[in-house]
């Protein structure tokens, strides 16, 4: 298993580049389930989960390639008839697995996946996605760790439905399912995450009809037929959001080129209160970190407000600051596992429920430490960059995840990081 050692303490300064966002790119390289033929998706970062959307797409019977000299296009190729099926040895390891239920039903009126594992952030049901695929008309059962689905008049049919709670792969599930549905859907109550936009705009090029995607009223109007994909996938925030903490650390100015400030308000309102200098500048966003940070409220929601995925990263900083915060967590149960790690690390954290107090310590310093799940992990490396001394980040895996060669974009900056390979 990989690790990551880091030597912290050096000032890091420049420019790093984002990726291609990782949540974006999973719905919208599902969608190419709805239509048969060739699919180009651009700015897909290289990242494990993507790899794992690959092969469950591999196994309906698609084929998903990297195209050559132009390594973050992706081709995906679907034949008239697959095989709708996604298997626990795939889904187990990527929640988001779950996207290709909604497109398969809707395509071909019949569906088998298993029930997804990925992070360990609490119980994370699926409920809303069930309830309103079953409102479209299909038949689900779960039976032996699956959801198993069928549409009995063969073909989905539109309907409204209000999500009883905002959640971002439940609204693009559903928003792929309605595409091919007969009839108008009118969703209310939806995920507003750019993520969601983007998948739309991905599948409105594909042909289908939807207005109203990045409010919480999406409307769909069904069309018989799509045709191939093409489309560049959006930088990601989450990346973009952590490179900002940590041109938002003491000593530090990193510029994050690509980043996209529409999408990142609510984590720079944070970061310039916690006393960070945070501009825009022409094609990207450029911050450099104060003294020492000052200590500043975060509470989590769902976009427009502060990214749970962006949770850990933020304590990290606020762990060195020149006082107490608070930071509740709204969205998952049990997202505070990184705490013991960065206590380790001489960060003082209490945590009680959903609510963690973060008291500023003056230096972190460095120590062994184990990654929880992806962002918990991208918070232990720049805990280690923060820290004095020695960090060895163990269970990489997680940080693989979601984020493209981290140690390889950092190291330019000036950060003493390297991947040590079991
Ligand atoms: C997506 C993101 C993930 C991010 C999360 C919240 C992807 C691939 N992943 O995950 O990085 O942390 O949004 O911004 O885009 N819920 C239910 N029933 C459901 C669905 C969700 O109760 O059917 C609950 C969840 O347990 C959670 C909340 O709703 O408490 C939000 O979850 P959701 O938006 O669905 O997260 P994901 O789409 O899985």
């Amino acid at each position: 298993m990989d690790k990551i050692l880091i030597e912290g303490g050096a000032p890091l300064r420049g420019t790093v580049r984002v990726s291609g966002a990782k949540n974006a790119a999973l719905p919208v390289v599902a969608a190419a389930l709805l239509a048969e033929g060739d699919h180009v998706v651009r700015n897909v970062p290289d990242l494990a989960d993507v790899r794992t959307m690959g092969r469950l797409l591999g196994h309906a019977g698609c084929t998903f390639e990297r195209v050559a000299g132009s390594p973050a296009a992706v081709v995906v190729r679907t034949p008239r008839s697959v095989n709708p099926e996604a298997p626990y040895e795939l889904v187990r390891t990527m929640r988001a697995s779950v996207l290709v239920l909604g497109p398969m039903l809707s395509r071909w009126g019949r569906a088998r996946v298993s029930l997804p594992g990925g992070c360990a952030i609490g119980a994370r049901p699926i409920d809303q996605h069930l309830k309103a695929l079953t409102a479209l008309g299909a038949e689900l059962t779960l039976a032996h760790g699956y959801v198993e689905g069928r549409v009995p008049r063969g073909r989905l049919r539109g309907t409204t439905f209000t999500f009883d709670k905002e959640t971002v792969t439940g609204t693009e599930n559903v928003m792929m399912a309605a595409a091919l549905a007969e009839g108008r859907t009118v969703l209310e109550n939806c995920a507003r995450e750019p993520e969601v936009g983007d998948l739309a705009a991905a599948l409105v090029r594909m042909g289908a009809h939807i207005e109203g995607a990045g409010t919480q009223r999406i409307v769909i109007d069904g069309v018989d037929s799509l045709s191939g994909l093409d489309h560049d996938v959006i930088p990601d925030r989450i990346e973009a959001g952590t490179f900002l903490v940590v041109g938002a650390l003491p000593r530090n100015e990193v510029t994050v080129a690509g980043a996209l400030p529409d999408h990142m308000e609510a984590l720079v309102e944070k970061l310039r209160l916690a006393g960070a200098t945070v501009e825009e500048v022409p094609g990207g966003i450029r911050v450099a970190g104060p003294d020492r940070p000052r200590p500043v409220d975060v509470r989590t929601a769902p976009f427009p407000g502060f990214p749970t995925d962006m949770q850990a990263q933020m304590m990290v900083l606020l762990a060195l600051a020149d006082g107490s915060s608070v930071i509740k967590e709204t969205v998952f149960e049990n997202r505070f596992m990184h705490v013991l790690e960065l206590e380790r690390l001489g960060a003082e954290i209490a945590v009680d429920g959903k609510v963690a107090v973060v008291k500023g310590v003056p230096a972190l310093s460095g120590a062994p430490v184990m990654a929880s799940d992806l962002r918990a992990s991208a918070a232990l490396v720049l805990a280690g960059l923060a820290a004095q001394g020695t960090t060895e980040v163990r269970r990489v895996y997680h940080l693989d995840r979601g984020y493209e060669r981290i140690e390889a974009k950092l190291e330019p900056l000036g950060a003493r990081i390297r991947r040590v390979t079991a």
